[in-house]
């Protein structure tokens, strides 16, 4: 079926509360969904240096998949999307949180939302699901809607990482088996290099305070009109955390192990015995229980999971 806008296409995703989860993490499982999440919201935390007084904008916030497990920490937390449906279940998950807001967007705007309403905003795995031109306008609103002295963190893919480049193949690859008389899907997996992205966030009138590439995804620090002190109380603040922000090599790894597994160039019982051997790693508690989601998914294609009765 042809689907001609981002909300069009991001409601049909959400059509039911499975088809959401699977639409923001791939697992289809609300256990998975949470791990994931607080991983997320741990980066960002870290990311943004977080705290109480805080009032915090989630552009893309889908099913709450981050912001359930972020709004806690925050002083209040505003999420906003294209699509209905995934604003109706990110309420319905985030019912138990009394800090917390939604809107739905109509377009590449945030016009429900006063200049410098926020502290701090972020958006994960939404820039890379637009064009550029969506990408910039967002930005442009991040920057209008966030104080001085404030910042963002953001992410997309990076093709310019090696794992960002195999798992940017897959697009041509699809593409080229398409019905190219179609147009191509306007929530495509898009993709830039880490130079390309921070361009973005400058023009947009960002000061970039980190920007992290060595892994699949670019992720940008950036803040907004920072005086001397400012600036350098953030560098300080993100070199001491970078390791919680930056996804580590091994993450990346995985991560493309997980790609190679969902396009059939890897078999899935070959990265479950690598989990395995990875012992006790934050990477491997995250990733063998979203393996296992995908396995009980596809196990008409994939086979009976090891140790688990069939039927
Ligand atoms: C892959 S999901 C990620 C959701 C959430 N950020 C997370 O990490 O769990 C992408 C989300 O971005 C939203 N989205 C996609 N295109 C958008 C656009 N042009 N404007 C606003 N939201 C958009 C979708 O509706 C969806 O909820």
């Amino acid at each position: 079926m042809e689907t001609t806008t981002y909300r069009d296409f991001w409601n049909r995703q959400a059509s039911s509360p499975e088809s959401a989860i699977s639409a923001v993490d791939g697992s289809q499982s609300e256990d998975v969904v949470r791990h994931t999440g607080r991983w997320s919201a741990a980066q960002t935390l870290a990311a943004l240096n977080i705290s109480r007084s805080d009032d915090v904008l989630e552009l893309g916030c889908g099913i709450g998949r981050i912001g359930r497990e972020l709004a806690p920490h925050c002083g209040s937390w505003t999420g906003v999307d294209i699509s209905e449906n995934m604003i109706r279940y990110a309420g319905e998950r985030m019912a138990h949180l009394d800090n917390v807001h939604f809107h739905q967007l109509e377009r590449s705007d945030l016009a429900m939302l006063d200049d410098n309403q926020f502290d701090k905003a972020y958006s994960i795995a939404v820039f890379c699901h637009m064009d550029k031109e969506d990408l910039y306008l967002y930005l442009r609103e991040l920057d209008r809607v966030v104080r001085p002295g404030g910042a963002i963190f953001v992410e997309t893919w990076n093709l310019a990482h090696p794992i960002g480049w195999r798992r940017w193949a897959f697009e041509p690859l699809v593409w080229s088996r398409a019905d190219q008389s179609q147009r191509k899907d306007v929530a495509r997996n898009q993709f830039c290099t880490a130079e390309e992205f921070e361009l973005y966030v400058s023009h947009a009138g960002f000061e970039t305070l980190a920007n992290f590439n060595e892994s699949q995804s670019v992720q940008i620090v950036a803040g907004k009109e920072l005086d001397a002190a400012q600036h350098a109380s953030w560098l300080a603040h993100i070199e001491k955390n970078r390791d919680e922000i930056a996804y580590s090599a091994l993450y990346a790894e995985l991560f493309a192990q997980s790609v190679d597994v969902l396009f059939g160039t890897m078999p899935p019982a070959e990265m479950l015995s690598y989990i395995d051997g990875l012992g006790d790693t934050s990477e491997a508690a995250l990733f063998r229980p979203y393996l296992l989601s995908l396995w009980e998914k596809n196990a008409e294609l994939w086979g009976p999971i090891p140790g688990q009765k069939e039927g």
